[in-house]
């Protein structure tokens, strides 16, 4: 039996795991005393692990939100010497500061097996060849799925995001099994299989598809695995929690188990932040228990989600979560990015040509997501001229694109000729998700 089926802990009866989650939710408060920003939290609201008693205790402790990551930047949150970070990985985001996260090596090395454990359950084994296309660098998808794969002792292709017609050689070359992306590129992909006059059911070995980091529908999930003859798997994570392997599918296929010897997940009501009653829809709370240099407790996430209620087949105990239905906040994600309308609008005011109304439009061309800016010309500058237009345009998308790493189509239009709204201006309109489950 491999090692990632870590069965004593994955079907831990639930009285026992909840008595686990304490001691080592204890520990991480004992670590977390050790920043500079939880030794002043615990200290002024007088925090001390040993008024725990029960693991429903952690309602007493305070939330942290992203505005507390991004105020204490960078070093606000780490518990060890810096000599002993052996890796940073960060959010995107110039506007304000990005989130980073530090791991050292404890926390690779417990990152990586969590990571294993999640491609062990949806089937993957040591003799897959596991396709990374993905986002590495800063990116935690990149890295993260890596160092799980080989962990796992997978082959491992690192061939990261973009060009899909190299992506395609290499699966076919080296007979890629298992593959983990976002689900939207999926569709990119199959199309280009089409071009290229290829089945990816008759000409790869391809069986399983990890897929996640976006929000993405069952349906999706299902027009997913049709077209390529694969069994796709859910995958949640996110930087702050270290990046992938927070959550996955089994191969129930029906919800993602949290792991929680590493993590205490919380759904509470966003607007009281009291707990919802089991299997309620609310925002999803984190806090890590197994992460030395930079343990965070409470973690908003913004996510909107539930426990599912019942048992899972797969013996597994630790619950699942029900796919996700939003957030709290604005953030959306495109191609993989995660983008805040007002890191767009920021950019958009840097440029005095630029008047104060625009749209950002995101929609599915021919398979492909594409996010469109929509700009009105200041009224002020506005000649008509075609070079001023061109110069302005390429400035918009190469400033949009260093800011959120995905090119935007811009459109600029005459002063006054985007639609004016009644009360609040709608920013964002989303027209990808119809199209997906089609
Ligand atoms: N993953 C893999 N490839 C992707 C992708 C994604 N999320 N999104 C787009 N691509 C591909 C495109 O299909 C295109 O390749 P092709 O023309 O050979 O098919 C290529 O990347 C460039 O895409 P384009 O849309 O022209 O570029 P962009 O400048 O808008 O975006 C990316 C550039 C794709 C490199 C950038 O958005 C990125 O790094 N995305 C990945 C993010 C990610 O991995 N997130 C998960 C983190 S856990
Ligand atoms: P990042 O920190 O860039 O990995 O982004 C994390 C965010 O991506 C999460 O807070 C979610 O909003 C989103 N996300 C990640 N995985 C999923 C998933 N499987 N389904 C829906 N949203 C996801
Ligand atoms: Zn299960």
């Amino acid at each position: 039996m491999s090692l990632y089926w870590q069965k004593d802990l994955e079907t831990m009866p639930r009285a026992e795991l909840e008595a686990y989650q304490l001691k080592k939710l204890k520990a991480s408060m004992v670590q977390a005393a050790r920043s500079p920003f939880y030794g002043k939290v615990f200290r002024e609201k007088n925090i001390n692990p040993e008024n725990l008693h029960s693991i429903q205790d952690i309602t007493s402790l305070p939330l942290t939100t992203k505005e507390d990551l991004r105020g204490n930047f960078p070093y606000g949150f780490l518990t060890v010497p810096k000599n002993e970070i052996v890796r940073m990985h960060c959010t995107s985001g110039t506007t304000g500061n990005p989130t980073m996260i530090f791991y050292n090596r404890h926390d690779l090395e417990s990152w990586s097996n969590l990571v294993a454990r999640c491609l062990f359950a949806i089937g993957a084994r040591e003799d897959d060849v596991f396709q990374n296309i993905c986002g590495y660098g800063l990116f935690t998808g990149g890295l993260g799925f890596q160092d799980g794969a080989e962990k796992l002792g997978a082959t491992t292709i690192p061939s990261a995001a973009g060009n899909s017609v190299r992506q395609i050689m290499l699966m076919r070359t080296l007979g890629t099994t298992v593959i983990h992306t976002i689900p939207s590129y999926l569709t990119r992909l199959y199309e280009v299989f089409v071009e290229q006059g290829l089945d990816p059911r008759r000409d790869t070995k391809l069986r399983l598809f990890a897929i996640g980091s976006e929000p993405h529908t069952e349906e999706q999930r299902r027009r997913i695995e049709e077209m390529f003859g694969v069994r796709a798997f859910n995958s949640f994570g996110m930087t702050e929690m270290n990046g992938p392997g927070v959550a996955f599918e089994c191969e129930c296929q029906y919800g993602m188990h949290v792991w929680e010897d590493a993590y205490i997940a919380e759904i509470l009501d966003p607007d009281t932040l009291e707990p919802v009653p089991d299997g309620e829809m609310g925002e999803l709370v984190m806090t890590t228990i197994d992460r030395e240099a930079m343990p965070i407790i409470r973690y908003r996430t913004r996510d909107l989600t539930r426990f599912l209620p019942g048992e899972c087949p797969c013996g597994r105990t630790h619950r699942r979560l029900d796919r996700f239905a939003g957030r709290t906040d604005d953030m959306f994600i495109i191609k993989g990015c995660n983008v805040f309308p007002m890191q767009i609008e920021k950019i958009l005011m840097r440029f005095p040509e630029v008047s104060t109304d625009y749209q950002i439009v995101l929609d599915t061309v021919q398979g492909v997501d594409e996010m469109q800016i929509k700009v009105e010309f200041n009224r002020d500058f506005f000649t008509g001229e075609r070079e001023v237009l061109e110069t302005l345009h390429h400035k918009l998308r190469s400033a949009v694109r260093d800011e959120v790493l995905v090119t935007p189509k811009v459109q600029i239009v005459e002063p006054g000729a985007l639609p004016r709204a009644e009360g609040k201006a709608v920013r964002v309109r989303d027209l990808r998700e119809a199209k997906k489950g089609a």
